[in-house]
C-alpha cells in the first residue's frame, strides 16, 4: 500500500462515544477452547482481524468446522482428542500469540504439525515455550537459532511442575494447554502475574484449574470434559487504549469508550494515566468472566512517569503509548524493565524511538527501556513516519501525529489490520464529531 496522509493539526479534539472491537487475546482463546470442547461455542463481538484470522483458519487445518458471520462465529468442538493431523503446514501469519498457543495445544495431539509464520514472526524466539513444553515430554523442533518454522511432534504428555523464565502469558497459556491433555496434573509457576484470560475461560469450559493466592502458581488438572459455551467478547483495551492516549493528549476532547475489558491483568495503561494526572473515569462496569467498563476520558496536562520490572506485564502493549504519553508530559519519565519489548512484532524500543525522533521528541533508548524528555511542542525533523510492519506502532504514531503543526503520512499502514482493521474509521467517527461540533 502506498503512505498514508495522517490526521493533524487536531484543533477540537478527539469527542463522542465508540465501542472498540473485541479483545484479540480473548478472540484467539475462545476459538481454540471452542475447538476442544464438546459441542457448539458460540463468539459473539470476536475480532476479525488478520491475527485472530490465522488461528480461525489454522483450527479449521486442523478440521474443526468454524463459521463466521461478521463478529459472530460458531465453532463446532470435537473434543480434547478430536483435532486432525493437518493436510499442510499451518501458516501463523503474523501471530505470537496463534504460534505459541497451538505450540502448547498440539504437542499432546497424536500427529505432526509444521507451522510457519511471516518474515516478522519468524524472527521472533520460540524456546521459550519449547523449552519449558519439554518438561511435560513436549517435542518441539525449531531452526537452530529457536525460531520458526517449527515442527510440532505430538506425544502422550506427563504432568509436571515448571517454573516459567519469562513473564509471558503467551508461554503459561501454551503449557495450561499441554497440561490439559497430560496424564498427571500439573502446577506452572510465572515469574510476575500476566493475563489471565486462559484460566478464567477454561473455568467456565468446566477445566479444573486454579491460580494461588501468589497470583503466580497455578494448578491444573488433567483430561477435563470442556464444555461449549457462549463467549461474549468484551472490548480490547490494547485497541481502546489508542483513543485514551489520544483524547489526553488532544486539547477539548472528551470520548466514551463503550465496554471495554478492565481485567486488572490488562489495565495497566490505566494505572499509568492516573499516576501521569490523566483525567478517566469508570462508568456502567459489569462483572462477568471478564469484567468490563466504559470509560471517559477527557484532555489532561501530564507529569512524567517512572515504569519498573513488576508493572510492565500489565501495560506490555501498551508501552509505546506510555512512551508518547511520556513525550506529551513535562519532565523526564524513565521506562525499565521493558526488554520483552525487544522481540514483539518489532523491536519496540528501538522503533519506537527511531519513530518519535522524527516528531522532534528527545528520546534515549536503554537496554530493557526507554528515557524521555517531555515537551509541549515538537519539531518535526522527518515528516514520514513508518509502522516497520507493526501495527501498534502505526497506530501509535497515527497518535501522535495528531498533534503535529506539520502534514505527515505512514509508510505501512496496512500492518493495522493485525489487530484493528477499523482503526482508521473509527478514529475519523471520533474526530469528525468535535470538528463539527464546534463549527
Ligand atoms: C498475549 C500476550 C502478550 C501480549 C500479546 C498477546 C496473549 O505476549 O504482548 O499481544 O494473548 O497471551 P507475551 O506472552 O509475549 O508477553
Amino acid at each position: 500500500m502506498e503512505q498514508k496522509k495522517l490526521t493533524t493539526h487536531l484543533q477540537h479534539g478527539l469527542n463522542g462515544a465508540l465501542a472498540v472491537p473485541g479483545d484479540k487475546s480473548i478472540s484467539h482463546r475462545a476459538l481454540m477452547l471452542g475447538a476442544i470442547a464438546q459441542g457448539t461455542t458460540t463468539i459473539k463481538h470476536f475480532l476479525s482481524s488478520a491475527d485472530c484470522l490465522s488461528t480461525l483458519r489454522a483450527m479449521q487445518d486442523l478440521g474443526i468446522k468454524i463459521t463466521r458471520d461478521g463478529d459472530n462465529v460458531s465453532v463446532e468442538g470435537k473434543g480434547l482428542t478430536g483435532l486432525k493431523k493437518p493436510e499442510h503446514p499451518l501458516n501463523m501469519g503474523n501471530s505470537g500469540t496463534t504460534t505459541r498457543l497451538l505450540m502448547g495445544l498440539l504437542a499432546g495431539q497424536s500427529f505432526e504439525t509444521e507451522l510457519f509464520g511471516d518474515t516478522s514472526l519468524q524472527k521472533r524466539p520460540m524456546r521459550r515455550v519449547s523449552e519449558p513444553l519439554a518438561e511435560m515430554g513436549a517435542s518441539i523442533l525449531t531452526t537452530s537459532t529457536g525460531t520458526l518454522p517449527a515442527k510440532v511432534i505430538g506425544k502422550p504428555l506427563q504432568g509436571a511442575q515448571v517454573k516459567l523464565k519469562v513473564a509471558s502469558a503467551q508461554v503459561k497459556s501454551a503449557l495450561i494447554l499441554a497440561a490439559l491433555q497430560a496424564k498427571t496434573p500439573s502446577t506452572i509457576i510465572e515469574k510476575l502475574p500476566t493475563r489471565d484470560h486462559t484460566e478464567r475461560m477454561l473455568q467456565e469450559f468446566g477445566a479444573q484449574i486454579e491460580t494461588a493466592a501468589d497470583h503466580l502458581t497455578i494448578t491444573v488438572q488433567p483430561q477435563p470434559r470442556l464444555l461449549g459455551q457462549t463467549v461474549i467478547v468484551p472490548g480490547d483495551i490494547s485497541s481502546a487504549a489508542f483513543f485514551i492516549v489520544a483524547a489526553t493528549i488532544s486539547k477539548h476532547s472528551e470520548i466514551v469508550l463503550k465496554n471495554v475489558n478492565i481485567n486488572e491483568t490488562r489495565t495497566g495503561i490505566l494505572s499509568v494515566l492516573q499516576k501521569m494526572g490523566g483525567n478517566l473515569q469508570l462508568e456502567n462496569k459489569s462483572t462477568g468472566t471478564e469484567p468490563a467498563a466504559d470509560l471517559r476520558v477527557k484532555y489532561a496536562t501530564l507529569s512524567p512517569i517512572q515504569l519498573d520490572e513488576k508493572e510492565i506485564p500489565a501495560v506490555i502493549d501498551e508501552l509505546p503509548l506510555v512512551a508518547l504519553l511520556a513525550a506529551c508530559a513535562h519532565g523526564r519519565s524513565i521506562l525499565r524493565g521493558a526488554q520483552e519489548l525487544r522481540v514483539k512484532e518489532t523491536d519496540r524500543i528501538a522503533t519506537v524511538a527511531q519513530e518519535l525522533r522524527k516528531l522532534g521528541v528527545l528520546v534515549q533508548e536503554l537496554p530493557d527501556g526507554l528515557i524521555i524528555d517531555g515537551r509541549p511542542a515538537w519539531d518535526i525533523n522527518d515528516p514520514v513516519l513508518d509502522s516497520h510492519g507493526d501495527h501498534r506502532i502505526g497506530m501509535m504514531m497515527a497518535i501522535a501525529a495528531l498533534r503535529s503543526p506539520e502534514a505527515l503520512a505512514l509508510k505501512k499502514p496496512e500492518a493495522i489490520a493485525v489487530s484493528y482493521p477499523t482503526f482508521f474509521s473509527d478514529l475519523e467517527s471520533l474526530i469528525t464529531l468535535g470538528e463539527e461540533e464546534s463549527k
